[in-house]
C-alpha cells in the first residue's frame, strides 16, 4: 500500500464551543460555528510500518509517548485491527497557542485513516470521527464556514458538522494577531473540565449559546456582517469570562491580547467594521470585510506588543494530497 497523503485547514470558532456533555465520546455541550482559514495547515501522511508501535513524528521530531498515544487511540476507535503505522505530520500552525492546531491535525488524520483503510466514511462520518479526537476538528472537514450541531443523543450519532448557506455577498477576511510566544499552559479538556466543574457562570454559557448560535447561523445566510461580528464578539467574551470564573480560574489573554481588543473598538467607533475573537490562547482573531482588512490589519500592526498580523481568506476542505508531506 502506497503512502495516503492528507491535508486539513485549521478553522477559527466565531461562536464557540467550550464544554463537553460526555468526555469519553468528546460531545460538546454546545454547537459551534467556524471559518477554516487557508493560510494555516496539517499535512499529515501514513506510511506502512513494521514495528508493535505507531511512531509519530511531529514536523521531523519524534513525538512524545503521550501525543502518540493519543494519535494511535484515535486510529484505534476506527479500525482496531489496523496494522501500525509510521504518521508523520507537518504543522503551518503555530501549535498549541490558540490557533487550533489539534483542528487541522486531527481533521486531516480522519482523511488520511478512511483512505487507508478504504472505511468508506462519507464527510458527515469524517466529522464524528474527527470530533473523537478533537472538538474543533470536526469543522475541518469542511472548508468555508461550518456549523458543529451539538446533538441531543448520548451516542453522537446527531452530532456532527456541515457547511453553512452563506449570503454570496459576503467577502470577510480574518485577521490573525499574533500576541505573544510559546505554548497554552493548560490544554482545552482539562480547562473545559474545571470551568464546566467549577464556574459559577458555566450553566449560563450553555443555556444562552443558542441564541448566539442561531443568530450567527441567520446573519451569515443574510450576508448580515454586524450581526454576525456582534454574535461573535459576545460568544467570545462569554467563553472566556466563564473560564475566568473558573476555580482556579482561567485565562488566556495577554496584555497585547486586550489592547488589541480595545483597538478593535476604537477601529469601530471611527466607522470600520471589524469584530474580534480569542480561543484558548493570547492571539486575537478580528473579523473584517476583504475590502477593508489592509487597513484595520496596519492599525494592529502598529499595536506594541503585537508580533504579526496575517490575513487570512476562505480555506477549502480537507482533502487527500499529493504532494509529500
Ligand atoms: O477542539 P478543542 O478541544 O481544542 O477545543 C476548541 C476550543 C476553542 O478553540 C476555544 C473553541 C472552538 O470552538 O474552537
Amino acid at each position: 500500500m502506497s503512502t495516503v497523503v492528507a491535508r486539513a485547514h485549521t478553522n477559527i470558532a466565531l461562536v464557540k464551543y467550550w464544554g463537553k456533555r460526555d468526555v469519553e465520546r468528546n460531545l460538546p455541550a454546545t454547537g459551534s460555528l467556524s471559518l477554516t482559514l487557508d493560510r494555516f495547515h496539517t499535512t499529515t501522511a501514513l506510511l506502512d510500518h513494521y514495528g508493535d508501535e505507531d511512531v509519530l513524528f511531529l514536523d521531523g521530531d519524534v513525538a512524545s509517548a503521550e501525543e502518540t498515544a493519543r494519535v494511535s487511540a484515535f486510529l484505534d476507535i476506527v479500525a482496531p485491527n489496523r496494522p501500525r503505522f509510521q504518521l508523520r505530520s507537518n504543522n503551518h500552525v503555530p501549535t498549541a497557542a490558540g490557533l487550533a492546531s489539534s483542528a487541522s491535525a486531527f481533521a486531516a488524520l480522519a482523511l488520511a485513516i478512511n483512505a487507508r483503510m478504504n472505511l468508506g466514511l462519507e464527510d458527515r462520518e469524517l466529522t464524528q470521527l474527527a470530533r473523537r479526537g478533537s472538538g474543533s476538528a470536526a469543522r475541518s472537514i469542511y472548508g468555508g464556514f461550518v456549523r458543529l450541531h451539538k446533538g441531543e443523543r448520548d451516542d453522537g450519532a446527531d452530532c456532527f458538522a456541515e457547511p453553512c448557506e452563506v449570503a454570496p455577498s459576503l467577502d470577510v477576511r480574518l485577521l490573525v494577531a499574533r500576541c505573544a510566544t510559546g505554548r497554552k499552559k493548560i490544554g482545552s479538556t482539562d480547562a473545559m473540565e474545571r470551568t464546566r466543574t467549577t464556574s459559577a457562570y458555566y450553566d449560563a454559557w450553555v443555556q444562552t449559546h443558542a441564541r448566539d448560535l442561531d443568530e450567527a447561523t441567520e446573519a451569515l445566510r443574510a450576508g448580515d456582517l454586524p450581526t454576525l461580528g456582534a454574535a461573535m464578539e459576545r460568544s467570545t467574551l462569554k467563553m472566556h469570562a466563564c473560564a475566568l470564573a473558573a476555580d482556579p480560574g482561567i485565562w488566556y489573554l495577554a496584555p497585547t491580547t486586550v489592547a488589541v481588543m480595545n483597538e478593535v473598538r476604537r477601529l469601530r467607533e471611527s466607522g470600520a467594521s471589524c469584530w474580534f475573537t480569542m480561543d484558548a490562547g493570547p492571539h486575537v482573531k478580528v473579523l473584517t470585510p476583504a475590502d477593508t482588512a489592509e487597513r484595520v490589519a496596519g492599525a494592529l500592526r502598529g499595536i506594541e506588543g503585537v508580533l504579526k498580523v496575517e490575513s487570512c481568506a476562505t480555506g477549502p476542505a480537507a482533502h487527500l494530497d499529493p504532494e509529500p508531506a
